[in-house]
């Protein structure tokens, strides 16, 4: 769904930060503020601050701020569409009936999720009503389905023939075009259209927001030809590396216990839920994508994999326990008895073994190493050192040193060689695999990596220095939401003219938001800000941190009237403007002193005279301007 910004606006205007934080943190006021106990981190003394006036919130121990949108994801763990939804919701602000908004494609959308959602009524309706049905029933009486998981999951049948769908699809007079398109239609070469499910059991799939963008089937009787399950082909609403199964039915649990089981099957997943284990997701078909790694982080960083006991779950496995290291995810590995799979199990042993198997999950290194003891590789010296590289290479993903170096340990203790041999393997693993985050688009998180330390960088050079004390006034007084104010900047500073990277590019957001007449309050302007080290420094600047507008303090110790606050932008910016100037002039001069000919100094002489020409105009200038 996409949510126009005239509505995100909307929310935004109506919540208050302050009363929808303070249902989940107690905060006490502290002048203009609000402070409370850091919900993300643990502390003593609150250093956890919420601003009424300025909608944001900034955390000083941890660093985590943004505004109402951005607690929200961070506290329940959502993304910002489910923020968004969640606030509406809550603010009782209507979502849905966007006329002017839809565009065609939504609505284009909105017609598949309807034709899904009829065939899925009809497949339920089979499979739990109607006498061709029985077949079905059988089926999952033998498989130890309750009726009320079928309903839970709306598992469906399709009754073995070429048109009984075709005919209810006609009765309906549902699109048939898009029906094919939607893979529940087939088309013969004779250009006859066929029903596709036939004969299978059927399981919807749901986004996460539970909306049915497609469907498996499968075969009840094992000898019928033709794959064991078929899948909706890929379309406008189905795109099944970005689907993991069952999730609309587990995500709160998950949540809740911070943990996900991750399984291959669609029966997997429903045993495991019937049987109380409802914190599943399925992977169903494919190899576990970056997609579904992505998505599944947005309600924990715990996974435990649960594959077959075959070579394929091995494989599948150690595939995707990098991309879950990558993604920062805690790993573990429960390796099933040889022949079953998770349904079986829970079908043969009961939940409380299941939850053993959970309870007892290895680390991905046990499992690792027990993989490859159980290839053979440490009985043969060559062989050794390979596997020990390959025991090193996932390491190298993650990214907690103090994490690394506790594993490096591990491996050493139990292989009983030297820790710097494994430094130096880890070393070279820790290139390769930087190189391929590099590759693989992280470059933004690196980056802002980057930002951050020359911030830091330009803090310490520059602590003390005040052409860096007044451009970062400038900056704040750009984030304070005066129009004004922001005018006045505008009119007498270009772009370019900010001397510190970090300030070139905050100013650039709210240079172009001016020019775009949009908002200019600074809980509207974070969303801009891609690189969080920088809306870091916004929310610490905003918030008074630093020495920040001490001067302004003193020039106006009460009344903060918008007229004084304009006159103290005006002198800011005179003040910034000279002292650049005077640097210019101070840096000539040295130059003069250094000078090897007559002719070089006289015209670094000159260029001091113009240059304090250009100091007296400024003078004249901000006087006639009246700042
Ligand atoms: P399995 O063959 O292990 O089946 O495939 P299963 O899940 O145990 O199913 P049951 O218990 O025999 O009914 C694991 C998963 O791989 C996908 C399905 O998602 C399946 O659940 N799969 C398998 C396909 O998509 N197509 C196939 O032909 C086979
Ligand atoms: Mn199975």
């Amino acid at each position: 769904m996409r949510i126009p910004d005239s509505k995100i606006e909307e929310i935004r205007q109506t919540a208050n930060i302050v009363d929808l934080i303070s249902e989940v943190v107690p905060l006490k006021r502290r002048g203009k503020n609000y402070i409370g106990l850091c919900p993300f981190h643990t502390e003593k003394t609150p250093s956890f601050t919420v601003s009424d006036e300025k909608q944001i919130y900034h955390c000083f121990g941890c660093h985590n701020g943004g505004n109402v949108f951005k607690f929200f994801m961070e506290y329940h763990k959502i993304s910002f569409i489910e923020a968004v939804q969640e606030l509406a919701q809550r603010l009782g602000i209507d979502l849905e009936f966007e006329g002017e908004q839809s565009s065609e494609k939504q609505s284009e959308q909105e017609l598949l999720y309807d034709i899904n959602t009829e065939a899925a009524k009809y497949f339920s309706n089979i499979l739990l009503h109607d006498d061709e049905g029985e077949i079905a029933r059988n089926y999952f009486q033998k498989r130890k389905i309750k009726t009320q998981t079928m309903r839970v999951f709306g598992l469906g049948y399709s009754i073995s023939g070429w048109e009984h769908f075709l005919n209810f699809a006609k009765e309906k007079n549902i699109d048939l075009e898009k029906a094919e398109n939607l893979g529940l239609i087939g088309r013969a070469s004779d250009g006859r259209l066929h029903d596709k499910y036939s004969g299978r059991i059927i399981f919807p799939i749901f986004s996460p927001n539970g909306r049915v963008v497609g469907f498996a089937g499968r075969v009840i009787d094992e000898r019928d030809k033709g794959a064991k399950y078929i899948n909706s082909p890929e379309n406008l609403i189905y795109n099944k590396s970005r689907i993991l199964y069952g999730l609309s039915f587990s995500k709160d649990e998950i949540r809740r216990l911070d943990k996900a089981i991750i399984v291959e099957g669609y029966m997997d997943l429903i045993s495991l839920y019937q049987a109380g284990i409802k914190n599943v997701v399925a992977v169903s078909g494919t190899a576990l994508t970056e997609e579904q790694v992505q998505l599944l982080s947005r309600y924990t960083k715990n996974a435990v994999l649960l594959f077959d006991a075959d070579t394929a779950g091995e494989k599948a496995s150690m595939r995707s326990i990098e991309l879950l290291l990558k993604r920062d995810f805690d790993v573990k590995i429960v390796s099933l008895p040889r022949g079953e799979d998770p349904d079986s199990f829970v079908n043969n042993y009961g939940k409380e073994r299941f939850d053993e198997l959970i309870i007892y999950a290895q680390n991905f290194l046990e499992y690792q190493t027990a993989y490859y003891e159980s290839l053979g590789m440490f009985n043969d010296p060559s062989k050794m050192a390979e596997a020990v590289r390959e025991l090193v290479k996932p390491i190298a993903l993650i990214g907690d040193e103090l994490k690394r170096t506790i594993l490096i340990k591990t491996i050493a203790k139990k292989f009983n060689l030297r820790e710097k041999l494994l430094e130096s393997e880890l070393a070279n693993a820790l290139v390769k695999a930087e190189k391929q985050i590099i590759s693989e688009a992280k470059i933004r998180e690196r980056d802002s990596e980057k930002t951050e330390k020359k911030i830091e960088e330009s803090l310490e050079l520059n602590g003390t220095s005040t052409l860096y004390n007044l451009e970062k006034e400038i900056i704040k007084l750009l984030y304070e939401g005066n129009g004004e104010i922001n005018k006045m900047i505008m009119e007498n500073l270009e772009i370019d003219e900010f001397y510190i990277l970090a300030h070139r590019k905050l100013a650039e957001i709210v240079y172009e938001a001016a020019l775009n007449n949009e908002d200019l309050k600074v809980s509207s302007l974070l969303e801009k800000i891609e690189d969080e080290s920088l809306s870091q420094y916004v929310l610490e600047i905003t918030f008074d941190k630093y020495s920040i507008s001490k001067n302004w303090e003193k020039l106006n110790p009460t009344l903060k009237t918008e007229a004084s606050l304009i006159k103290y932008t005006g002198d800011v910016i005179v003040n910034y403007k000279m002292q650049k100037i005077d640097l210019l002039i101070k840096n000539n001069l040295k130059k003069i002193e250094e000078a090897e000919s007559e002719e070089e100094s006289l015209a670094l002489m000159r260029q001091n005279q113009m240059l304090e020409i250009e100091k007296r105009n400024i003078r004249k200038f901000i006087q006639t301007k009246n700042i």
